[in-house]
């Protein structure tokens, strides 16, 4: 096994962890979390065995999408800290072995950044021309809209400008002009700043957007992916090992070409079609879903990979799925209208949808770290932290971060009236049951468990690097997948079902004659002399084997 690959194209073997600095820790005890307090958790997340923390935006915004409305590219939300105290959290990462990566929006500003406020009060500003403006709203154009319901149009008004200028996502998000050199300028030196400053890469925000030429009038002197291309070797030539995950919500083979044809555009891509394919498989108890989506991922360029993710901080978006399949979803996870955003998604996390079972939390974590990928966890999930229903919209899932059975969990000294969003309540849901205090000293949490998770999956690159293959079961119910690299295979089996499951399967190499070595305490199992394998999953259960290598067989 080649160790090296895994820490020169680290982000593949890598365990993500998404966080909003404002909701995770506040420090100063003013009701909002910042980067005082966040660096005081890095020796927790470290002890997780998180190896990348991406952060959500903290940049100065308007704060009407929660900091994906950015008025400053360059500085520190000062609600969250200074850029010195950011400097200071991204070198304690690094000392614990984390790397830090952070979203870049750059398909749109708020319409309060100051470039927006020149281009709309004068037409000869230099800055007119870095949005997209019309005279009239264009006919014939994609009318499809991001936030059904809260948006009707992709054009708004505006009338110190004298014209309507383009937006897909909300109209207090006006869209930059990437035909217009400056602003692809501009995007180079907002990624050349931050690396400098120590990030190691960062997550694209809705990539299909910020390419979309369709509107711009301007002649675009590069096509859309070439300039993804220049993108990436400029980031190379800054930074050697940083790398760009970017957020594709497309079908399949229409992701795959965000990753370049040569491999030259994005390092990893955010697998919806795989998480959508989890909620269906989740709610049928039946691995068909994931089996089809398995079947149809696209090959990756050798150095690329899939970002899996459970639960992440928008609605969980059904989009990829039939009406009749969202529906069931809907009947099952969010069946009143409060839980449903968009007509297209669940604005839950994944313990209270499933009525918080235990066994059944943990096959679908077992499951995404176990497919081909680097696995993506959002703030809370170790813990098997709820939403609140409370908080409109998307922000339902990001509310305060419970550390402990404290008042607000923890997240904050300062007067409940005062958290900037507030904490979950209740008995079965709240600090009192739910925090990290509590779970830190039980061996059988969620916690412990999802610690041990990501030390087993840091321990089984052969998932990220490795050949993969279904292994052929009868059960429906089971998803059996085998890994090979360089001599290395494991062999890992889910059992997406309630009711305990016998199975059975035939290796057909040589490899594992000695037997399979259970990797999560259960016992090994042994292997017939013709490649035969036999053996029991409880409920929901799962099961992580590594093919024992006979010194025969290793020579090979
Ligand atoms: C992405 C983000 C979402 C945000 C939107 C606009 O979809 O995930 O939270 O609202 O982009 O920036
Ligand atoms: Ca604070």
């Amino acid at each position: 096994m080649d160790i090296s690959r895994t820490s020169d194209v680290w982000w593949k073997n890598a365990v993500f962890y998404c966080l909003d600095v404002e909701t995770f820790r506040d420090g100063n005890g003013d009701g909002i979390g910042d980067f005082i307090g966040l660096a005081q958790q890095i020796d927790y997340l470290a002890g997780l065995g998180v190896t990348c923390i991406w952060l959500m935006p903290f940049h100065p915004s308007t704060n009407r999408d929660d900091g994906y409305d950015i008025s400053d590219y360059y500085a520190v939300d000062p609600r969250l800290g200074t850029l010195g105290d950011f400097v200071e959290f991204v070198r304690t990462a690094r000392d614990r072995g984390i790397r830090v990566i952070s979203d870049l929006v750059v398909n749109h500003t708020s319409r309060e950044h100051p470039w927006f406020q020149a281009a709309r009060s004068d037409r000869k500003s230099p800055y007119r021309d870095w949005y997209v403006w019309r005279d009239e709203v264009p006919k014939g154009g994609s009318d499809s809209l991001v936030f059904p319901g809260e948006e009707e149009s992709n054009w708004e008004w505006d009338d110190k400008a004298g014209q309507f200028y383009l937006h897909r996502f909300y109209k207090h998000q006006p869209d930059l002009n990437i035909a217009h050199p400056k602003v692809r300028e501009e995007i180079r030196r907002i990624i050349g700043f931050w690396l400098e400053v120590g990030l190691s890469g960062f997550r694209i925000d809705a990539v299909p957007f910020l390419l979309e030429t369709e509107g711009i009038t301007h002649e675009m002197t590069i096509a859309p992916h070439n300039w993804l291309r220049d993108l990436r070797s400029f980031l190379g030539r800054r930074c050697g090992d940083a790398m760009l995950l970017g957020e594709v919500n497309l079908e399949y083979e229409d992701v795959r070409r965000f990753y370049g044809d040569e491999g030259d555009e994005l390092h990893m891509c955010l697998n919806f079609n795989l998480n959508q394919a989890l909620a269906l498989a989740l709610v049928h108890q039946d691995a068909g879903a994931l089996v089809h989506s398995l079947r149809a991922m696209p090959t990756l360029p050798r150095d690329a990979a899939w970002a899996n993710f459970v639960r992440n901080h928008d609605e969980w978006s059904l989009d990829k799925l039939t009406e009749a399949e969202r529906q069931e979803v809907f009947r099952a996870f969010g069946p009143t209208p409060e839980m449903q955003l968009f007509g297209r998604g669940l604005r839950r996390r994944l313990p209270t949808m499933l009525g918080g079972d235990q066994a059944r939390m943990r096959l679908a974590y077992s499951l995404i770290f176990s497919l081909p990928g680097a696995p993506v966890l959002f703030y809370g999930e170790e813990i098997g932290l709820a939403e609140n229903l409370d908080i409109p919209g998307r922000l339902s899932v990001r509310a305060p971060m419970q550390w402990s059975n404290e008042p607000n969990g923890g997240f904050s000294t300062a007067a409940p009236d005062n958290l900037s969003r507030p904490v979950v309540e209740g008995r079965k849901w709240g600090p009192a049951a739910i925090n990290v205090a509590d779970q830190e000293r039980d061996p059988r949490s969620l916690l412990s468990w999802m610690e041990r998770l990501i030390r087993r999956r840091r321990e089984t690159p052969e998932i990220v690097f490795g050949d993969r293959r279904l292994v052929s079961v009868d059960e429906p119910e089971i998803l059996a997948l085998r890994y090979d690299w360089d001599g290395q295979a494991s062999i890992i089996i889910h059992n997406l079902a309630a009711k305990d499951q016998k199975t059975s399967f035939k290796l057909d190499r040589p490899l594992g004659q000695d037997g399979l070595v259970d990797r999560f305490g259960e016992g090994d199992v042994s292997v017939g002399r013709d490649g035969s394998v036999s053996l029991s999953l409880a409920g929901y259960g799962y099961r992580w084997f590594r093919l024992r290598q006979s010194a025969e067989n290793m020579a090979v």
